[in-house]
């Protein structure tokens, strides 16, 4: 199985448009981020090799029920949400990790269309090979572009090559998994009039959005009991330790997890059990820790309708379309993008 697909078939181009940079970006965030009051280090890099497997093990706990929403979106309505673009499409994802619920799209997308460019950018090169070489194997009419990156550089990448503009067809961006939730209201502003400079009026762009609901429901999707989040979570120090030098006693870290109503937002923590002083000799550098003290990790914003098209408005789309699971969990946005004034 394995040797059939090792190599790539010439449907498939990986690009690296960030290569050089990114450990030594790496470096100096951890720096700025462990000597902020309070801590706090950015979630891009939970995604390394084994962040991605641990995430994708995260998408399967029965406590995560955010995966099993989306999946259930698309496979009831995936035919509807192509359509709503009219004309032949291409798929751009941001974030396309394993890429499995994008399945049901490139498929509605195929039975109106005998091919397809699929384009997706994920910051952890090994899950997008892997996940593309698999797409390529399942569907002939696909011709894949990968970009291996985090979002911003991917899309000056993208933006260069004005991917958009060639062969007359209209795109789908995809933003799914709750992606969006994981930036500050201002970063996701300065993303989305990104994301839509790239674009043309009248392609579309879907995100996938996480609703409010009760603590009692959001947490334990953030701490569950197996305790893969708090795996994945103290990752980032095991990814540290490896890359910068470090020696964080993992065991002295704990997961920890608020829903924080003021902000609407899931907050995860690493909290220090203890005072301790930890090393990073790569980066020439010693940090303290009070007893309890935290390294803020991660936000996931939750959202209503009326945040929703507030944020599309805000920055060049219009929100024409939204979907929901049947226990109106989660929901599925379309965002199209309005003229340019
Ligand atoms: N995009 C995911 C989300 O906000 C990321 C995520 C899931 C995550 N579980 C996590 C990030 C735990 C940090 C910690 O749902």
């Amino acid at each position: 199985m394995r040797s059939e697909r090792s190599k790539p078939p010439d449907r498939f181009t990986l690009h690296h448009p960030a290569l050089g940079g990114d450990s030594s970006s790496f470096a100096a965030d951890v720096r700025t981020g462990l000597l902020k009051r309070p801590k706090a280090l950015p979630p891009k890099y939970f995604y390394d090799d084994l962040g991605s497997q641990l995430f994708e093990a995260i998408c399967r706990l029965p406590e995560y029920y955010l995966t099993r929403a989306e999946g259930e979106i698309l496979r009831d309505s995936a035919d509807e949400i192509v359509c709503s673009i009219k004309g032949p499409v291409r798929i751009i994802e941001l974030g396309s990790g394993s890429a499995e619920k994008t399945r049901f799209l490139i498929e509605a997308a195929l039975h109106h269309q005998p091919e397809l460019h699929y384009v997706p950018v994920d910051i952890s090169d090994v899950s997008l090979e892997r996940s593309s070489l698999e797409l390529l194997h399942i569907y002939p009419g696909l011709r894949i572009t990968a970009y291996a990156a985090d979002y911003f550089s991917a899309l000056r990448a993208l933006g260069k090559e004005r991917i958009t503009e060639r062969e007359g067809k209209r795109t789908i961006a995809l933003f799914l998994g709750s992606n969006i939730g994981n930036f500050d209201p201002e970063e996701s502003r300065s993303f989305l009039r990104e994301v839509r400079s790239m674009l043309r009026p009248d392609d579309g762009l879907l995100v996938g959005a996480d609703l409010k609901k009760a603590a009692s429901v959001l947490v334990p999707a953030y701490n569950d009991a197996l305790g893969v989040t708090a795996a994945f979570n103290r990752n980032l120090l095991v990814r540290i330790n490896r890359e910068l030098g470090g020696n964080f006693d993992v065991q002295k870290f704990e997961h920890r997890v608020i829903y924080n109503e003021e902000h609407g937002r899931i907050e995860a923590h690493l909290a220090s059990l203890g005072a301790q002083t930890v090393t990073l000799r790569g980066l020439d550098l010693e940090i303290g820790f009070e007893p309890g003290e935290t390294i803020h990790t991660e936000n996931s914003y939750k959202f209503d309708l009326d945040q929703l098209s507030e944020l599309a408005r805000d920055t060049g789309f219009s929100l024409k379309r939204t979907w929901f699971d049947s226990a109106r969990r989660f929901s599925f946005n379309l965002f199209t993008a309005a003229g340019l004034s």
